[in-house]
């Protein structure tokens, strides 16, 4: 797959996800083996006004490349304001997100509301599209509801005013992230464009991937919530591609070793970023994620989130790892 100067065959994907796909969680990511990483989606209105929390997240580290800025908005000429604000930042492309459901971007006319008004989504793309001097992607769904699927024109229109490529989330607005995602549209929709298609939604595992990849042809793959505390996805995915794992067979996952390093790992890079208090409060989300099916692991889980200090937590959480080795139920 292409987009513009880059370059990745069966590309694995990070989601743009809001409140987890962060600096430090994109560079573990990548890390792990993430081709293409999306920052969270960012309020074209809060770029505008030049708002603090929307102009952190263009921030963008030299490692975590390639990388996409990902903006949404309802208005014409506030998008394209935000997308050439999002491209001081240099991302390697900007996307628009065409698929958030929830109602108060809903209400703004952006996000999935643009799906019921697909000729606006083409003049919004095609704005966007001329105003800056990197690609542009696009990432939306199916269509607002299983009778109002949209999908293959607004893929003909997204096309026509000059995306570099689409991600199609295979669910309708109003299944929110619930029900199965329908994959079948995929090989429908590479029917009628040429630019790339990226498949997003139910990629639970690394054999989801190559199964997502043989099934549609996609050109590539984005996964979301089965990255979150599992890093790993990736170079699971990524091994399984190259060794062609279709037998449905379970890969040996990470080790319990493998995934406190790994979490350490990813908190070093939340302090690198953040001040120390936010790093420790914000981490917690994703202690679960790391510690998921090792034994035990609730008790290390309550005490950790009481601590204050990365010395602390780093001993608390080896103390874990080498208890279970111990046993042998690492
Ligand atoms: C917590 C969370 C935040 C999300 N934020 C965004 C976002 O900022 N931009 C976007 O395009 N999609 C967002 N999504 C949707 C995901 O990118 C993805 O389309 C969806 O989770 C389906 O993929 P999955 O089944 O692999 O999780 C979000 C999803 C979750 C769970």
């Amino acid at each position: 797959m292409r987009i513009g100067e880059i370059l990745v065959n069966d590309g694995v994907l990070l989601a743009p996800m809001e409140d987890v796909t962060n600096l430090p969680f994109r560079v573990m990511c990548k890390r792990k083996g993430a081709d293409i990483v999306y920052t969270e989606f960012i309020s074209s209105d809060g770029l505008v006004r030049e708002a603090a929390r929307s102009v952190s997240k263009l921030q963008l580290a030299d490692e975590e490349r390639p990388a996409a800025i990902q903006i949404f908005g309802g208005d014409v000429g506030t998008m394209v304001e935000a997308a050439q604000r999002a491209v001081e930042s240099n991302p390697n492309f900007l996307d628009i997100n065409y698929g958030c459901w929830v109602k108060n971007v809903v209400v703004r006319n952006a996000g999935a509301a643009l799906l019921k008004d697909p000729q606006q989504m083409q003049r919004l793309t095609r704005a966007v599209v001329d105003a800056v001097n990197v690609p542009v992607t696009v990432k939306t769904r199916l269509g607002w509801s299983k009778t109002e699927i949209v999908i293959l024109d607004v893929a003909r229109r997204i096309q026509d005013a000059g995306a570099a490529a689409i991600t199609v989330h295979c669910r309708t607005r109003d299944m929110g992230h619930d029900g199965a995602a329908d994959w079948t549209w995929i090989p429908r929709i590479k029917e009628v464009i040429q630019i790339p298609v990226i498949l997003n939604g139910d990629v639970k595992t690394a054999h989801d991937v190559c199964t997502a990849f043989k099934q549609t042809g996609a050109d590539a793959v984005m996964i979301g919530r089965a990255a979150i505390g599992n890093p790993f996805i990736f170079t699971e995915a990524k091994r399984a591609l190259q060794n062609d794992l279709m037998s449905g067979h379970a890969q040996p996952s990470a080790s319990a070793r493998e995934r406190v390093d790994a979490c350490i790992e990813h908190l070093k890079l939340e302090f690198q970023f953040k001040p120390s208090k936010r790093a420790i409060h914000e981490f917690r989300k994703h202690y679960s994620g790391y510690l998921r099916g090792l034994p035990n692991n609730s008790l290390t889980r309550q005490d950790i989130v009481r601590m204050d200090s990365f010395d602390k937590i780093e001993e608390r959480l080896y103390r874990f790892v080498n208890e279970l080795e111990a046993i042998g139920a690492s």
